[in-house]
């Protein structure tokens, strides 16, 4: 090896003679059957996210050799090292808790071990924000292979796919209108490849804003987990890799103001999850990038819905993806777009649009289907499908997925029915005591990244047994939950600053008053101040600190929704 920092050199372990740490280090990895000319050659290090917790990332294995093949027939090593994987219906309390835990794990390792450049395997949920919040922080070249969507399955005639169908089918099981053997059968039914959620959930969402930002090869966010192609994309990965080795195109680099704003852009179109406004807040912190929710609404008045996949229309990623997939969308968001912004191609976005033209990887040369991608000029919807609300009940802000919401409720007073807790939600809720009827307002308190609960996706609260069984499908929902991708219904999430750190939210009380205005973007609790502060004085929020351990360290540092639940102490200074 001539060049003394690169490969195998880089980052030598500390023995106070470099020259023997170099020759330690030779001697050790010969142990592994490298020959001396193998390790005199670039180094490709595999963030590799294979875990038998992760369902989603099932086919890693095989993708892992695809890349593998890739990096060598670029003449660079590739080796992989493993990170925390999140599979995110194994985790408790929720995957949040651990995206940070992750990231700083995909950092340390990137920056610890010798490697030129990265290619980080992610997929399921937090997987993909944690690589990239800890690639941009490590700040090697990295190109980002992902997972895949799984492909649908089938029932009674019907395609189902996870997890739109997962919530439907559970809210006709509790109304009654399906019975135990039904639902067991859809179980088996609703997740039956490798890959991700099927649907536009945040897994989809946060893969197809990664391609927006540059940081995966073009036309590769869509393709399905178990399609050739997958494979393909893999070994693309590889190769790209080894030709960012020696680049200045860091993801730092990569993710700036305006691919931060491309972003934004692509989610607003696709409807996406709001999950993903959190993590782009936290991706962007880490690039120095503040994504306002102010901004977010003026994109999103000026941005339209294009992409018609569930949970707000009715296709699935693989249409998406034969659809015409990512290239597709960016084409029609043209005028939209940064298109200056540097891809990890080396190439401009607006060079990438100008010479593709369908030809991403799998896709039919110009060919758009516009049942699943409509034209910026006949929009699905003519605004985006995410608003922020401010208002004496989140004046940090909170979001609502109008695309995903009925619009009958959109503009609407009714009286608070309080949850204080996930714990006294699940006690009351199916309770045929409980004091609620249609018009009514479902509140939830301390759900948000404060509390214990570390903020799940508990902000889609079912419906009350007594009022589905009347055929109630929808109702507004106000907490400082999240709420998963695939979910839908009028549901107001991330309310911030949460109750467990003293907001707004946690001086609701049953009865009160609530006003949802869409149009005004307001959310108010019809409470006077007075009030508000003598309820605040006579029940001080407190936030449990764990006595030890990534809890302690969690409960310490999280951070509001409105600054992406990052740690203060790993965002860009
Ligand atoms: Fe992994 Fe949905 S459970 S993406």
């Amino acid at each position: 090896m001539t060049d003394r920092t690169a490969g195998l050199n880089h980052g030598l372990t500390d023995y106070g003679d470099r020259d023997f740490s170099r020759y330690l280090r030779r001697s050790f990895a010969q142990s592994m059957g490298y020959s001396r000319d193998m390790l005199s050659k670039p180094v490709i290090g595999i963030a590799y996210t294979g875990s038998d917790f992760n369902n989603c990332h099932r086919h890693f294995p095989e993708l892992l050799a695809a890349v593998k093949r890739g990096v060598l027939a670029a003449g660079a090593l590739p080796l992989e090292f493993p990170t925390i994987s999140l599979g995110e219906v194994f985790l408790t309390p929720t995957s949040l808790k651990y995206r940070n835990l992750m990231a700083m794990d995909t950092e340390e390792m990137i920056r610890a071990q010798p490697m030129d450049a990265v290619v980080l395997m992610g997929g399921c949920d937090k997987t993909v924000p944690a690589q990239l919040m800890g690639a941009i922080s490590a700040d090697r070249p990295a190109v980002m292979l992902l997972a895949g969507p799984m492909m649908t399955g089938r029932h009674r005639g019907e395609r189902l796919g996870a997890c739109t169908d997962c919530r439907r089918f559970w809210a006709r099981y509790r109304a009654g209108d399906i019975d135990a053997d039904e639902i067991s059968a859809v179980e088996g039914q609703l997740a039956v490849t490798a890959g991700t959620c099927a649907v536009m959930g945040t897994a989809s969402t946060m893969a197809c804003l990664v391609e927006a930002l540059g940081m995966c090869l073009p036309g590769t966010a869509a393709i399905p987990a178990v399609h050739a192609d997958r494979l393909r994309a893999a070994e693309a990965s590889g190769v790209a890799a080894v030709k960012l080795i020696g680049s200045k195109l860091t993801p730092a680099r990569l993710i700036n103001e305006k691919s931060v704003e491309n972003a934004l852009r692509v989610l607003l179109a696709l409807g996406g999850s709001t999950n993903a406004v959190i993590h782009l807040t936290a991706i962007a912190g880490r690039a120095g990038v503040k994504v306002s929710l102010e901004r977010l609404n003026a994109l999103s008045d000026a941005t339209p819905v294009l992409v018609n996949l569930k949970p707000v229309g009715n296709g699935y990623m693989e249409d998406f993806c034969a659809a015409g997939g990512m290239g597709a969308l960016l084409r029609e968001l043209k005028p939209l777009l940064h298109l200056d912004c540097l891809t990890v191609t080396g190439e401009t976005l607006g060079e990438r649009l100008e010479h593709d033209a369908g030809q991403d990887a799998g896709q039919d040369a110009g060919f758009v289907d516009r049942t699943i991608i409509a034209p910026f000029d006949k929009p699905l919807e003519g605004e985006g499908g995410l608003v922020a609300l401010f208002g004496n009940l989140a004046p940090k802000g909170a979001i609502l997925k109008r695309s995903a919401a009925d619009a009958k409720l959109f503009e609407h007073e009714g009286r608070a029915v309080v949850f204080a807790s996930l714990g006294d939600l699940a006690a009351r809720m199916d309770d045929p005591a409980l004091e609620v009827e249609a018009a009514d307002i479902l509140v939830l308190q301390n759900a948000g990244p404060h509390s214990a609960a570390c903020m799940p996706e508990a902000g889609y609260l079912p419906i009350p047994k007594k009022l589905a069984q009347r055929g109630i499908k929808d109702m507004i929902r106000i907490s400082d939950a999240r709420m998963s991708g695939t979910a839908f219904g009028t549901i107001v999430l991330h309310v911030t600053p949460d109750a467990a750190s003293g907001g707004p939210l946690g001086l609701v009380r049953n009865g009160d008053r609530i006003r949802l205005s869409v149009k005004n973007r307001r959310i108010e609790l019809l409470v006077d101040d007075a009030e508000l502060k003598k309820r605040a004085a006579a029940a001080p929020a407190q936030t449990e600190i764990p006595d030890r351990g990534y809890g302690k360290l969690f409960a310490e540092h999280i951070l509001g929704a409105d600054e992406g639940c990052d740690f203060r102490f790993l965002m860009s200074r």
